[in-house]
């Protein structure tokens, strides 16, 4: 065994944040139950509510394979980041690029649910040592937002605002960061929606700017407000560009800048680019 301790370190910080390592427990069906018709919905959280007060649980077994998990195709119950093994091999890739290469900038996730990849980023940077570079932590803390149709009506319909498994508060994510012993003065929590936060953030460049929004006007804010801030030869990472609304913001995005850098692919929805 010749790898470096850092290489090892990061290894098992993926694994780790991703729950790569175990095999998934039981889900309770509490935080699964949105997507059950109403009857079940209502017969399960009564009876949830009622075992709740005898110190038991209602739980559902959820058989996710390997290639599932490396992929990112599934929504873990105990894992701090859904983008699974590939788009965290991504992640390392285009961090470690960008140090290497001194590519002036920030990093910033916006849409982080439990912050896992923000974790990784500030482990990354903590790795190589790199202390004059911040990680911005950008979401709303209470999941997505109703769709505005009138402004984007590509997201006409969206009911993933509805889904309070997609809310974490920031108050839970600065306790994930604490777990892992990675809280400083350099990661930055940007809290709100991010058409409010976005344009006053205190960002000047950006080195690496990973969009997970799913939505159309999340992933178009997004891109608007801090594409312009990202250097030349820092990276735009894309998760979600298999959902039709993702896509389209970001084709439309690209068509209005011009901008031709071919899009990479990294797994099934993930997609990155290089700034020249
Ligand atoms: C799919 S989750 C992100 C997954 C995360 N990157 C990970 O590592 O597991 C989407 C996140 O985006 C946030 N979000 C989506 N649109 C937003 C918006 N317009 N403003 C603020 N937060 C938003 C949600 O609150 C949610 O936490």
């Amino acid at each position: 065994m010749d790898r470096r301790p850092e290489d090892l370190y990061l290894e098992l910080l993926k694994k780790t944040l991703s729950f790569s390592l175990w095999p998934e427990p039981p889900t309770p069906v509490k935080d699964f139950h949105f997507r059950k018709k109403t009857s079940k919905r209502f017969f399960l959280s009564i009876l949830s509510g009622i075992l709740d007060k005898t110190r038991y649980q209602i739980v559902r077994r959820r058989d996710f394979s390997e290639e599932d998990r490396a992929d990112g195709r599934v929504w873990p119950g105990y894992a701090d980041t859904m983008v699974g093994m590939k788009r965290l091999d991504n992640l390392q890739h285009c961090i470690e690029t960008v140090i290497r290469d001194g590519v002036d900038g920030d990093l910033i996730e916006t849409g982080v649910w439990r912050g896992g990849a923000c974790i990784f980023m500030r482990a990354v940077l903590a790795v190589h040592g790199v202390k004059d570079r911040k990680v911005f932590v950008a979401d709303s803390f209470e999941g997505l937002p109703k769709p505005d149709a009138g402004k984007w009506p590509a997201d006409r319909g969206d009911t993933q605002h509805e889904r309070p498994f997609l809310a974490v508060s920031r108050e839970d994510v600065e306790k994930n960061f604490k777990r892992y012993g990675l809280l400083d003065e350099n990661v930055v929590f940007l809290k709100g929606w991010f058409k409010d936060t976005l344009p006053a953030a205190p960002i000047k460049k950006l080195s690496v700017l990973r969009l997970d929004g799913d939505m159309y006007g999340s992933t178009m804010d997004a891109l608007a407000n801090l594409y312009p801030k990202l250097s030349k030869g820092g990276y735009c990472i894309i998760d979600d560009y298999a959902l039709e609304t993702c896509r389209e913001a970001v084709d439309d995005y690209r068509q209005q800048q011009g901008i031709t850098e071919k899009m990479e692919r990294i797994d099934w929805t993930g997609y990155y680019w290089k700034k020249q």
